[in-house]
């Protein structure tokens, strides 16, 4: 079996799955684009640099059991951007998982990364063990910070985070009684 069909989750929508090394071809503009990667540290990604991303996603799977996934629409069944878990060993002293994502432009505005989002909450909470998972977002990025709220994400602080001040918005897994 490779990469690509390993599915972690399907909405009505969309279908999440393990990214393989040929979606580099689909990543890579996505990644190249401005508007997408505007709030992002390093900015827009050659296309060597979405190879090398897509490397260090393929081993979380490996080390961590988990990573950022591909997204698929399926309605033309064509990559429209990545959404999953990202790790940052220290924040604050604490290692933290990160919901992450970023979308082609072209599917903004429909509620494509809520409802990644959420899929990818939800396979986190039910098949790892996290007691909660964050996402950081500078305070302008408000199609983020919407994204964050429908997630069911509080808003927690802010926090300079390397060089950039960034809020931390966080979800606790609910307790199983
Ligand atoms: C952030 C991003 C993933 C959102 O994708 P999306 O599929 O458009 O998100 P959704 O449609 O699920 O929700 C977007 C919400 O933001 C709102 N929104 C979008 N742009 C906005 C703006 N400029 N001002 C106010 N609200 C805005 C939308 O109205 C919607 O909220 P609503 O449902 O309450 O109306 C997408 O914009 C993206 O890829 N941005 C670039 C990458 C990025 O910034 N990633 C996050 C890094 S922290």
């Amino acid at each position: 079996m490779s990469d690509r069909d390993v599915i972690i989750a399907e909405t009505s929508r969309l279908i999440i799955r393990h990214f393989s090394a040929a979606d580099l071809e689909s990543l890579a503009p996505i990644l190249a684009n401005q508007k997408v990667m505007k709030f992002s540290l390093k900015g827009a990604k050659t296309k060597a640099e979405t190879q090398i991303f897509i490397e260090k996603i393929l081993a979380d799977y490996q080390t961590k059991g988990c990573g950022l996934y591909a997204v698929i629409f399926r309605e033309n069944m064509q990559l429209i951007g990545f959404c999953g878990l990202f790790f940052w060993p220290s924040i604050a002293g604490k290692e933290e998982v990160e919901i992450g994502y970023r979308f082609d432009p072209n599917y903004w505005g429909r509620g494509l990364a809520t409802e990644a989002a959420k899929a990818v909450r939800d396979y986190a909470f039910t098949k790892f063990n996290f007691t909660s998972l964050i996402s950081l977002i500078e305070p302008a990025n408000i199609a983020s910070i919407r994204v964050a709220e429908k997630n069911g994400m509080k808003y927690e602080k802010d926090d300079n985070f390397l060089g950039i001040l960034a809020r931390i918005y966080r979800i606790f897994k609910e307790k199983e009684n």
